[in-house]
C-alpha cells in the first residue's frame, strides 16, 4: 500500500500550537474556538532526510564557526534604520505591521527606491496594480530607474522570481494576500500565512536577501494571522499614529538586530513620509505647558530620551463612579497613583473625573511617566500652572516614595538642549556632577516634592 504524503493536522490560530485532533479548547494556551485544520504535506526531502538519504547538516564546535560581519544596508531614511539597530541586515526577516492607510507601502515604496541604487530590490505587491505603485512612485517624485515591481499573489511564483531575479531586497505587500497552491485554504487563513512566511523566511535564510513583510493588523491592533509569524521573523515593527494627525510612528517590538523598544518618528506629508529628526521639540509645545493641567515629561522610547506633554482635567463628576480616562497612558497606573496620591500624599479626588491625555499622539507605558501624571492631574484639580520651564520624570511607588528611573542623565540632557531650566526629579536620579545650568530639584518621597510646589 502506498501512503499518502498528506495528513491533516490542527494547530491554535493564537499561539500556533499543533495537533493531530480537533479539538474546542487549544490544550497549550487554553484559548476557545481557536484550532483550524491545516493539510500538512511532507516534503520528499523530509522523509528521504528520515530514511537517512540526505547528508545531515554538520555538527560544529561553536568556536569553530566563522563569523562573518554583518554588514548593514542603511536605508534612505535616518529614523528607519535607526529603528532597524543601524540598517538591513542580510538575510533577516522583517515584519511591518500597521492600520490600513497608515503609510507602510508608502514608506517601503520610499525606501526601496533609495536603495535599490546601490542594490538590487524587488517589489511584490498583491494588493496594488503595478501601475498604481508606478503612479505613486512618480508622484512622490522617486528615482525608479532600478527598482523591479511585480504584481503577484502566489507564493510558488515569487520565489521563482526572486530564485531567478536575485534581489538583496524582497518587499512582499502584503503577506496576507499570498497563497500557495499547496494548500486548499483560503488566502489570508492562518495555515496560508503561517506556510508563505516560513517559506519566505526559508528563502531569506538561504540566499541572504533581506526580505521585509508587510502584515495586516486585527482589530485588537496585532498583527493578523497566528502569533507564529512573529516569532519566525527577525524583527517585528509596528507602525502607530492616528488618522487625525500626521506623526507616524514605527515601533520596534522585536529586534534579533537592535534595540527594542526603539522608535523611528515620521510626518506624513504630501511628498510621503519625511524624517522627523528631533521629535521631543514636536510633541511638546511650549505654550501648552503654561497652562493648568500640562506637564513636560521626559521619558525613554529605547535608546532615545523623548519630551512629551502630559495633560491632565480634572473635574467635578456627576456620577457616582467618577470617570477614570486615559489617552496614551496605562489606565490601571492611572488608578493605582490616584490611590497613592490620597494614601501618602492626603489628596482626595473622589468625586472628581480625572482624564489624561498626552499630546500629539504619542503612548507612553514607561513607569518614568508617575510623577509628571500625578502633577498634571495636581496642576488642573488647584487650577494652578506648573510653568513651562520645568521637565519632569519618575516612578512613584506604593508607598509614596519616588524611585529612580533609567538613564536620567539622558534625559537631564535632551530638556537642556531644547531649553528647559528646571527639573524635579527622584532623588537617585540626581546627577552627582552635573556641567549644565539646570536647577535640580530633587525628593525622595511623593509628598516631600508636591510640597515643594504647594499643592
Ligand atoms: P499607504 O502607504 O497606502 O498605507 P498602507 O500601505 O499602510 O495601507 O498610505 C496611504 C495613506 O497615506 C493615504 O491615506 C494617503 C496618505 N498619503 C499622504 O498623505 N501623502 C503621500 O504622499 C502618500 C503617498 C500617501
Ligand atoms: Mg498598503
Amino acid at each position: 500500500m502506498v501512503k499518502s504524503n498528506h495528513k491533516t493536522a490542527y494547530y491554535c490560530s493564537d499561539c500556533g500550537s499543533e495537533s493531530a485532533k480537533w479539538a474546542g479548547q487549544c490544550g497549550d494556551c487554553g484559548q476557545w474556538n481557536t484550532m483550524i485544520e491545516h493539510n500538512v504535506q511532507k516534503s520528499a526531502s523530509s522523509i528521504e532526510r528520515f530514511a537517512g538519504f540526505a547528508p545531515q547538516s554538520a555538527i560544529q564546535a561553536l568556536s569553530d564557526i566563522e563569523i562573518s560581519k554583518v554588514t548593514r544596508t542603511p536605508t534612505g531614511s535616518a529614523e528607519f534604520d535607526r529603528v532597524l539597530g543601524g540598517g538591513l541586515v542580510p538575510g533577516s526577516v522583517i515584519l511591518i505591521g500597521g492600520d490600513p492607510g497608515i503609510g507602510k507601502s508608502t514608506l517601503l515604496l520610499q525606501q526601496l527606491c533609495a536603495v535599490s541604487a546601490r542594490m538590487s530590490a524587488l517589489y511584490v505587491t498583491g494588493e496594488e496594480s503595478a501601475e498604481q505603485i508606478a503612479l505613486r512612485a512618480h508622484r512622490l517624485d522617486l528615482t525608479t530607474d532600478n527598482l523591479r515591481v511585480m504584481a503577484e499573489n502566489q507564493l510558488e511564483n515569487i520565489l521563482v522570481a526572486a530564485q531567478k531575479e536575485k534581489p538583496r531586497i524582497l518587499v512582499v505587500d502584503s503577506i496576507q494576500t499570498v497563497f500557495s497552491d499547496a494548500l486548499t485554504a483560503a488566502p489570508g487563513s492562518v495555515s496560508q500565512v503561517r506556510e508563505s512566511a516560513a517559506r519566505l523566511v526559508r528563502h531569506a535564510k538561504q540566499s541572504g536577501c533581506c526580505v521585509i513583510l508587510v502584515g495586516h493588523v486585527t482589530k485588537e491592533g496585532s498583527i493578523a494571522g497566528p502569533r507564529v509569524l512573529e516569532h519566525m521573523v527577525d524583527s517585528v515593527l509596528y507602525f502607530e499614529g492616528d488618522s487625525s494627525n500626521s506623526f507616524r510612528l514605527i515601533r520596534a517590538i522585536k529586534n534579533r538586530f537592535g534595540a527594542v523598544n526603539e522608535i523611528g518618528v515620521f510626518a506624513m506629508t504630501e511628498q510621503g513620509l519625511k524624517d522627523v529628526n528631533n521629535p521631543s521639540a514636536m510633541f511638546v509645545s511650549r505654550h501648552g505647558a503654561d497652562k493648568p493641567g500640562s506637564v513636560s515629561l521626559a521619558t525613554q522610547e529605547g535608546t532615545r530620551p523623548l519630551l512629551v506633554e502630559v495633560q491632565a482635567l480634572v473635574d467635578d463628576s456627576a456620577l457616582a463612579n467618577p470617570r477614570r480616562l486615559c489617552v496614551g497612558l496605562e489606565q490601571n497606573r492611572l488608578a493605582m497613583l490616584l490611590a497613592v496620591a490620597h494614601r501618602h500624599a492626603g489628596i482626595s479626588l473622589n468625586g472628581y473625573d480625572v482624564f489624561t491625555n498626552v499630546a500629539g499622539g504619542i503612548r507612553v507605558a514607561e513607569t518614568g511617566a508617575d510623577l509628571a501624571i500625578l502633577l498634571a492631574i495636581l496642576s488642573s484639580l488647584k487650577n494652578r500652572a506648573i510653568g513651562s520651564d520645568l521637565i519632569v520624570f519618575g516612578e512613584v511607588g506604593l508607598s509614596g516614595e519616588l524611585r529612580p528611573v533609567q538613564r536620567g542623565v539622558e534625559r537631564l540632557k535632551e530638556a537642556e538642549k531644547l531649553g528647559f531650566t528646571r527639573a524635579l526629579v527622584p532623588a537617585a536620579n540626581k546627577p552627582k556632577s552635573l556641567s549644565s545650568k539646570m536647577e535640580i530639584i530633587s525628593s525622595s518621597r511623593l509628598d516631600q516634592a508636591l510640597e515643594i510646589f504647594e499643592f
